[in-house]
């Protein structure tokens, strides 16, 4: 079989974070792609020259020039503006808009088979910004949010409960955004449910932590956001879509009737394959879930508008 072609666009610290790990699991060759001439050469160069100690099988290319990700099979965007302190994601919607729309739209020309994966924020509205704007089939466009969100949860839990956070199951749907949705019905520690080993304060006190997850890096950084474990939920991603192992992570995925909701991308549980979206899965929540789940909506359509007006 070819080796799988891996086209990562925007070189900073959650591109290069996630081309290291990509080329940890042996999932292909990458391509590295960003606007700043040397940037992409750079970073290509240095996370090579890992290969004799970590034994990486792919390459690992920097360039400045579209043509070099023609044929990609995945390409992840990661380029524009990380967050300041005091800011929302949704802050970032002009300005990343404007760099994610037309990237989108050249990936759909130079490689017209790829799954693209949207990671730069506000991360759902991108999403959607991204498949308008590349015509690619939606099965085929998806968002990196739920995964990275799902991990601090089960960090946070794993930590209070003093276990393994690979011990705990949980999914984070909704958005990206602060009214993100831990899903706390369907949240068990070793198969049992997590409601009956914590007490409800405490477990809002996790889901606070885990809806001001990103800003309370950014608050610590000061300058950026996080970038080892959105690297890591991106690879984490790939692995599913490229080796074909039809995991349930959640994604942002469009919605197109399921959850009762149209036309919006949103975190939801999904199968990936080597289609993309192999499957959109429909859990039970609480009550209280979903009306929560619906309010994220209703804050991503607001968003999506923006972006057509
Ligand atoms: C975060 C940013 C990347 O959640 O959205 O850390």
């Amino acid at each position: 079989m070819p080796r799988n072609k891996i086209s990562v666009i925007g070189a900073g610290n959650v591109g290069a974070t996630a081309a290291l790990r990509i080329a940890e699991l042996n999932l292909g060759d990458i391509v590295l792609f960003d606007v700043v001439e040397g940037k992409p050469q750079g970073v290509a160069l240095d996370i090579s020259q890992c290969t004799a100690l970590a034994g990486f099988q792919g390459t690992i290319t920097g360039t400045n020039s579209d043509a070099d990700m023609a044929g990609s099979d995945l390409v992840i965007i990661t380029a524009g503006l990380p967050r300041k302190p005091g800011m929302t994601r949704e802050q970032l919607l002009d300005v990343n808009a404007g760099i994610v729309g037309p990237v989108a739209k050249r990936v759909a020309e130079h490689s017209p088979d790829a799954i693209l994966m949207v990671v730069t924020n506000p991360l759902d509205a991108m999403c959607y910004a991204a498949w308008t704007q590349s015509g690619l089939p939606k099965e085929r466009v998806l968002g990196m949010a739920g995964v990275l969100d799902t991990s601090r949860f089960r960090l946070f839990a794993g930590r209070e409960l003093g276990v393994a956070p690979e011990k705990i199951q949980a999914l984070v749907l909704g958005s990206h955004g602060d009214e993100m949705v831990p899903v706390i019905s369907a949240a068990t520690v070793d198969g049992k449910p997590l409601t009956d080993m914590l007490e409800a304060e405490k477990i809002q006190t996790l889901v606070a932590r885990t809806q001001n997850g990103g800003a309370e890096i950014v608050g610590l950084l000061k300058t950026g956001s996080a970038y080892y474990a959105p690297g890591f939920s991106i690879a984490e991603m790939a692995d599913a879509i490229l080796n074909d192992r039809k995991t349930l992570l959640p994604c942002s995925c469009l919605l197109q009737g399921e959850y009762g909701q149209n036309d919006v991308f949103m975190g939801v549980p999904a199968v990936l394959s080597r289609h993309g979206v192999e499957k959109i899965v429909e859990i039970m929540m609480s009550d209280e879930e979903k009306a929560a789940f619906d309010v994220a909506a209703e804050k991503i359509k607001a968003l999506q508008a923006g972006l057509a007006s």
